[in-house]
C-alpha cells in the first residue's frame, strides 16, 4: 500500500473512533413537547437558572427541545393560547400541572408530574428511547368547571385552571389525588410517583395524551 493511500485509510479510521467517542460521551437529553390539544397553547420551559423559554404550539404541533447532559429542575407546563410569553409563563406556572425533570444526575434521570399547586392542562411524560419499562405518568381531569368545587379554586387566566387548595389530603376530601394517581398532589405524596430512567433517555411532554 502507498504510504499516502495507509494515512488516508488511518485518518478516517481515528475519525470514526472520534465519533463514536463523543457519541458515548455526549449523552444529551432530548425532550420533545407535543400539543395533542384541539387548541393552541403556550408551552413554558424553566430549570434552575430562572430563566423561561416558551413556545408557541398550535394543535398537533410540536418542539424539540435539547436540554444538555444535565437538566437540574427543568420544568415544563403550559397554558392556553399562543402568546408565548415568558411573564405569563410565569404567571401560569402556580396555576398549572408541572412536569418536572431532574436529567444527568448520578447518571439517574428522575421525573414527575405536580399538581401540588393547580392543574390546568392534561399531561403526560413518556420515556421514548430505552424506557418503555421507566413509565409515563399522566394526568387528565375533564370537566374542570365541575371539578373545580370550594376549597379549591378557579385561578383564571393565564393559566385557566384550578388551584389545588386542599394542601393535603386532610381534613376533608381532596379531590386531586383521585383523579390524577400517578402525579404528585401534596408535597409528602411522592411515594411511587417519582419515576426514574437511566441517563441518555430522551422523553415526549405531551399536553393532551
Ligand atoms: C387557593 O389558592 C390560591 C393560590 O394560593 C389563592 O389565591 C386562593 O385564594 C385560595 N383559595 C382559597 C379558598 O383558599
Amino acid at each position: 500500500m502507498k504510504n499516502s493511500v495507509r494515512l488516508m485509510a488511518l485518518a478516517l479510521f481515528m475519525s470514526v473512533v472520534c465519533w463514536f467517542a463523543i457519541g458515548l460521551v455526549d449523552a444529551d437529553t432530548q425532550i420533545n413537547i407535543v400539543n395533542q390539544c384541539s387548541q393552541t397553547i403556550s408551552a413554558c420551559q424553566t430549570d434552575q437558572s430562572g430563566q423561561i423559554t416558551s413556545y408557541a404550539l398550535g394543535s398537533g404541533a410540536s418542539q424539540l427541545i435539547d436540554v444538555g447532559t444535565t437538566w437540574l429542575g427543568g420544568v415544563i407546563w403550559g397554558y392556553p393560547g399562543g402568546s408565548a410569553d415568558p411573564t405569563d409563563c410565569n404567571t401560569a406556572k402556580p396555576q398549572a400541572d408541572l412536569a418536572e425533570f431532574t436529567t444527568g444526575d448520578n447518571n439517574q434521570d428522575s421525573y414527575d408530574i405536580s399538581i401540588v399547586n393547580a392543574y390546568n392542562l392534561p399531561l403526560q411524560i413518556a420515556p421514548t428511547s430505552s424506557g418503555s419499562t421507566c413509565g409515563s405518568p399522566s394526568c387528565t381531569i375533564n370537566n374542570l368547571n365541575s371539578f373545580c368545587q370550594p376549597p379549591n379554586t378557579p385561578t383564571g387566566p393565564p393559566g385557566d385552571g384550578c388551584y389545588n387548595n386542599a394542601t393535603s389530603p386532610s381534613p376533608g376530601p381532596n379531590p386531586f389525588p383521585t383523579a390524577c394517581p400517578e402525579a404528585i398532589s401534596y408535597t409528602t405524596d411522592t411515594t411511587g410517583k417519582v419515576y426514574g430512567c437511566q441517563t441518555g433517555t430522551n422523553y415526549e411532554v405531551v399536553f393532551c395524551p
